[in-house]
């Protein structure tokens, strides 16, 4: 039977971005065997090397799926959070604007390091309450170990429970007024007080998100450097809905217009 227009265009995906990943893994390598790998002190040169047991390397198809994996989870979660935050900041000039007096105090017009990151705790505050309102990964799936009850329900072993991370951020019993961007949710005093999963953009337990501080210092870093040089407010007229897809997309994309503010960063 020949494949569907939508099943050629995934195969084609895959091969595209397997011989990206290849190609890097082969650039990476000087010689032909592991012993030859250069290490750059990044998460490819880290699999690369990385050996068993038995000290035998993961093979290329092995690399490959975790980097895939990593690709895959890391890229758009964390792009469609930094999409979220512009609209909202864009939309919220009373916050937007003590960001900028955070990002004045704290880096006064120069490029953030890691010693800055602790003291963006604003920046940090606008990241989290952009991710409850539009969590990035908007569910989260679990499945029952053993035969049990959930809410009184019984659960049987095997079945899978869709967690709905969307709702949960929009309950008003622990987000009065869920719908608001008020940062203010995020201090540490009221942080502290939110039930233990009341606030889960990474997920919970065991299997909660590796990426998860990687993510964070990602967010705050690139809201940092380009709020600094660039003032981006949402192009008038265009329409802003949430599309529930893998991800949590703006369904008409965001379209925003840019202008600068400060041409390079000290
Ligand atoms: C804002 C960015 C991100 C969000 C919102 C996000 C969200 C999530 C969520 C909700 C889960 C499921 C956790 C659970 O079921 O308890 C997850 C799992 C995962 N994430 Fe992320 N993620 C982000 C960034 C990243 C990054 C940057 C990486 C890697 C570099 C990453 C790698 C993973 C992996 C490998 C898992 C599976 C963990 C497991 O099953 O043990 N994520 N993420």
């Amino acid at each position: 039977m020949e494949p569907t227009p939508g099943i050629r265009r995934y195969k084609a995906a895959i091969a595209r971005l397997d011989a990206l990943i290849y190609r890097i893994m082969e650039d990476r390598r000087s010689g032909k065997t592991s012993q030859n790998i250069s290490d750059k002190g990044d998460a490819l040169s880290m699999l690369m090397l990385s050996q068993d047991e038995d000290g035998s390397p993961m093979n290329d198809k092995q690399v490959r799926d975790e980097v895939m994996t990593l690709f895959g989870a890391g890229h758009e979660t964390t792009s469609r959070a930094l999409t979220w935050t512009w609209y909202l900041l864009s939309q919220n000039p009373e916050v937007e604007q003590r960001f900028h007096d955070e990002l004045q105090n704290v880096l006064g017009g120069r490029a953030p390091t890691m010693e800055d990151l602790p003291k963006l705790t604003y920046t940090e505050q606008i990241v989290k309450e952009s991710m409850r309102i539009y969590p990035p990964a908007w569910i989260t799936t679990r499945q029952a170990a053993h035969d049990t009850t959930l809410g009184g329900e019984p659960l049987q072993k095997g079945r899978v429970v869709i967690v709905n991370i969307w709702g949960v951020h929009h309950n008003p019993a622990y987000f009065p007024d869920p719908w608001k961007f008020d940062p203010e949710r995020f201090t540490p005093e009221h942080e502290k007080a939110l039930p233990k999963s009341a606030y889960l953009p990474f997920g919970n337990g065991p299997r909660v998100c590796i990426g998860n501080a990687f993510a964070m210092m990602e967010a705050k870093l690139a809201l940092a450097v380009l709020a600094q040089r660039f003032r981006l407010t949402l192009k008038p007229g265009h329409p802003v809905e949430p599309q529930d897809m893998f991800t949590l997309r703006p369904k008409y994309g965001m379209q925003m217009q840019v202008a600068v503010r400060q041409p390079e960063l000290a």
